[in-house]
């Protein structure tokens, strides 16, 4: 393949599979500037650490320049709430301001309140996998169920409305990196956006009148204490669902995909359950469901000999640094005994991704009751797994035929 092709970051083929992309950058041109996106692409591993431990010159606030590289000049007024709305999220703040949205949330996700959710995970886990057909869609009847069902829990919602979030989530996360698909675009991303605020206005109106034991009336309380107003509240729980939801639903599909695809490595944590969060790390290196994350320069920047402007948008390529050499022997070998697997699946420094405690003990609670439960459990040659083309940053899979084999129900 030539490489304007190769780096065609427009293509479905380099979406479906930029590894060989990021590769070539990697060596040749580990400061990119795509057209397509209008933005730098860091993709050494070096590169992007230092990128993000640097909240001086690279700051989050980046939500106007996302919208700007999307939509051309006289469509843009058309965002401004959406704009306003997305730049109030954690991930979108520097310093104080940011470090005031984090103390926000900081009760509802100490380690001890997420790993005081055990139980409940492997009760909402093993209630779905009594569900499953002999032969199933386990992306749809299982992992994107799950991760939906625990936030249900957490936020004290209902079931069914949780396991609709994903229509509002998806929509934001996808327009915001480029949208391939003609059904999600600026439009849907503003309606993903007002729905979603108008559903948690209500939500936290109720805990406001009458508080329970969830994550809204914890972060309520935290509110009262920290002078914060009702719309820093909002943004918040708003993005936790937005950062969170898609991401694991995503993660643990891809995860048992590749795991599927390497026999023997399969055959390693059958035969040793103790491999099984070596065996997490290695899917979140391996093919990160969060695949880059975004800056904006405060100043301007030169790496190996490439100068980038103030103001200029900065892609920090998590999934390539993943997969340098430089950091992983043999970086694309799924091997779920890897040792000092030092991704950066989930970022570094002050956006350290906040739901990576409950991630790992979904992640971990999830593939042990799935592979206890049906240790024979298998591809089907004849319905292949189906990737999700529509955007760079969101990897993931539309669906994922699975034979459960001994222990399913007949
Ligand atoms: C496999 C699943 C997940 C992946 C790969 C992932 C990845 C990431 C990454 C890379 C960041 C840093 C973004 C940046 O530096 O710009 C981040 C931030 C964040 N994540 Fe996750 N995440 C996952 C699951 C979750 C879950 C389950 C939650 C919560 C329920 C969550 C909540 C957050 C929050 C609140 C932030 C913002 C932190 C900040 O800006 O200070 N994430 N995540």
């Amino acid at each position: 393949m030539d490489i304007q092709s190769l780096l065609d970051f427009s293509r479905r083929e380099t979406v479906r599979d930029p590894y060989r992309a990021y590769a070539y950058l990697r060596e040749h041109d580990p400061v990119y500037w795509c057209s397509h996106f209008h933005a730098w692409f860091l993709t050494r591993y070096s590169d992007v650490f230092a990128a993000q431990a640097d909240t001086q010159r690279y700051s989050s606030n980046r939500m106007q320049q996302l919208v700007d590289a999307q939509v051309p000049p006289e469509k843009r007024a058309q965002l401004a709430t959406f704009v306003k709305l997305a730049s109030e999220w954690m991930y979108s703040q520097d310093g104080r301001t940011h470090k005031d949205s984090r103390h926000l949330l900081g009760k509802a996700f100490t380690p001890r309140t997420i790993e005081s959710l055990r139980q409940t995970i492997e009760a909402i886990t093993d209630a779905e996998l009594s569900a499953l057909e002999p032969q199933t869609d386990l992306m749809a009847n299982l992992f994107n169920r799950v991760p939906a069902l625990i936030l249900a829990h957490l936020y004290g919602i209902p079931r069914e409305d949780a396991l609709k979030l994903r229509r509002w989530t998806d929509c934001i996360l996808i327009f915001l990196v480029g949208s391939l698909d003609p059904d999600v675009g600026p439009a849907q991303a503003l309606k993903g956006v007002e729905e979603m605020y108008a559903y948690f206005a209500d939500v936290i109106e109720q805990r406001r009148r009458q508080p329970e034991d969830d994550l809204v009336s914890r972060v309520l309380e935290a509110s009262v204490e920290s002078d914060s107003s009702t719309d820093q509240v909002l943004a918040q729980i708003v993005f936790i669902l937005v950062a969170g939801y898609t991401t694991s639903a995503d993660q643990l599909c891809i995860g048992l995909l590749h795991l599927l695809e390497h026999p023997d490595q399969f055959e390693a944590l059958r035969a040793d359950p103790n491999l099984v969060k070596p065996a997490i790390e290695e899917m979140l290196r391996f093919d990160s469901a969060g695949s880059f994350s975004h800056r904006v320069l405060n100043d301007d920047v030169s790496i190996h000999g490439v100068t980038m402007k103030q103001g200029d948008l900065v892609y920090l390529m998590r999934a390539s640094a993943n997969r340098d050499p430089a950091k992983f022997p043999d970086p694309d070998r799924f091997d779920i005994r890897r040792e000092h697997n030092d991704h950066l699946a989930f970022g570094r420094g002050e956006h350290f991704c906040m739901g990576t405690a409950l991630f790992r003990l979904e992640a971990e609670v999830v593939f042990t009751l799935l592979f206890q439960r049906f240790p024979e459990l298998s591809l089907i040659a004849d319905k292949t797994a189906i990737w999700r083309d529509n955007n760079l940053q969101f990897r993931g899979l539309k669906s994922l035929p699975i034979d459960l084999g001994k222990g399913a129900a007949q």
